[in-house]
């Protein structure tokens, strides 16, 4: 089966273009490649790789390809808050336009990967038939995305929404700014957590290998089971505060945090039943996730002085640079 992944480069994307080469499928890698070509480098001979942007590449890309798994985007509430026009144009239209021309090109199965934060502000647990409630660009645009996508469902065309919980843990495009990794980092740093707010807000988390199979559970199960559905994917919803404890737990460390005043609205707990039903489980924690970060930080293999695992600060530097422009 010949899968490809836009947004295959990326955090998420790196550790499952892996797994898909480990399991056989042809992957193809279609990235801007912002965050550079080393996240790839394991299976670099193994995959197509076609250096291109979502809103510009042209449909042939698309040919012969069974499977689209639609990653690319500008991937956090921070970086899509820089520029509100460029989040659209990559985040919705470049998207949709990843659905369309699969849709044109006659790909038989179509995987987004949407996100938890659209149910933005919630006071119960959400789950896929709640009402969601997204509260930032990023957000509405996974809204709006999700609203096309599924628009072009038919009975040849398999759409299916993948709502990531905030993902954690070690890759090799390596993230310092998904909550769990941040707290592992400000220990190895300082000695201490230090939290914006009062940490009152909760989250869903999963671990990055976690999420990665998901994709392949939706990719390996019956379009009858998967098509026009939304899936909740994550492992456990924590306060904040509480994530503070149980990440200096697992690290076995003295607990020392600082909280801070700043007000965040997203606040939301999320059900992760539904997608038990296509045999999907989490198989790591946030124990083994903060532990594996602070193992590569100590012997070095992650750097976390790599501005580019921040990453606003790293579209901050891009769009100044006019290395990603709205019109693409
Ligand atoms: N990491 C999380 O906690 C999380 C949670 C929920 C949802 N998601 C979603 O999952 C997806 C992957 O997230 P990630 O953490 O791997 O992000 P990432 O930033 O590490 O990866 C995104 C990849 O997309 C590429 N890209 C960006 N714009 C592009 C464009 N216009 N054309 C082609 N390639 C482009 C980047 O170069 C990068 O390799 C995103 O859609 C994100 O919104 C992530």
């Amino acid at each position: 089966m010949n899968i490809l992944i836009s947004g295959g480069a990326g955090y998420i994307g790196s550790i499952l273009s892996e797994e898909l080469v480990r399991r056989g499928y042809k992957v193809t890698i279609l990235d801007t490649f912002f965050f550079g070509e080393e996240s790839i480098k394991s299976i670099r001979d193994q995959v197509k790789i076609v250096k291109g942007d979502i809103r510009a590449v042209s449909a042939d890309v698309f040919d012969g390809v069974d499977a689209v798994i639609n990653m690319a985007a500008i991937s956090n509430d921070p970086a899509s808050e820089l520029k509100h026009g460029l989040t659209e144009s990559i985040n919705h239209f470049g998207r949709s336009r990843t659905v369309e021309l699969s849709k044109k090109k006659g790909v038989k199965k179509h995987i987004l990967a949407s996100s938890c934060s659209i149910y933005g502000f919630t006071d119960g647990i959400s789950d896929e038939t709640s009402k969601v409630n997204p509260l930032t660009v990023y957000a509405k645009a996974n809204e709006a995305l999700e609203k096309d996508a599924f628009a072009l469902a038919d009975r040849n065309f398999c759409v299916t929404s993948l709502r990531q919980a905030t993902v954690y843990g070690l890759s090799p495009r390596m993230r310092f700014d998904l909550m769990v990794n941040t707290m592992v980092l400000q220990i190895f740093r300082d000695g201490k957590i230090t939290l914006l707010g009062d940490g009152g807000e909760y989250r869903p988390f999963v671990h990055v290998k976690d999420t990665a199979m998901a994709f392949v559970n939706t990719l390996e199960s019956d379009d009858d089971s998967v098509n026009g559905e939304i899936f909740n994917v994550g492992e456990v919803n924590m306060r904040l505060d509480e994530l503070t404890h149980r990440v200096t737990d697992a690290l076995k460390l003295k607990y020392r945090c600082d909280f801070g005043t700043m007000i965040d609205k997203r606040n939301y707990r999320v059900s992760f039943e539904k997608i038990k039903k296509i045999g999907w489980k989490p198989e790591y924690n946030i124990d083994e996730g903060a532990r594996e970060v602070w193992r590569a930080l100590k012997n070095r293999s992650t750097n976390p002085d790599d501005p580019r695992t921040i990453t606003v600060k790293w579209y901050k530097n891009l769009i100044e640079q006019n290395e990603v422009k709205v019109d693409g």
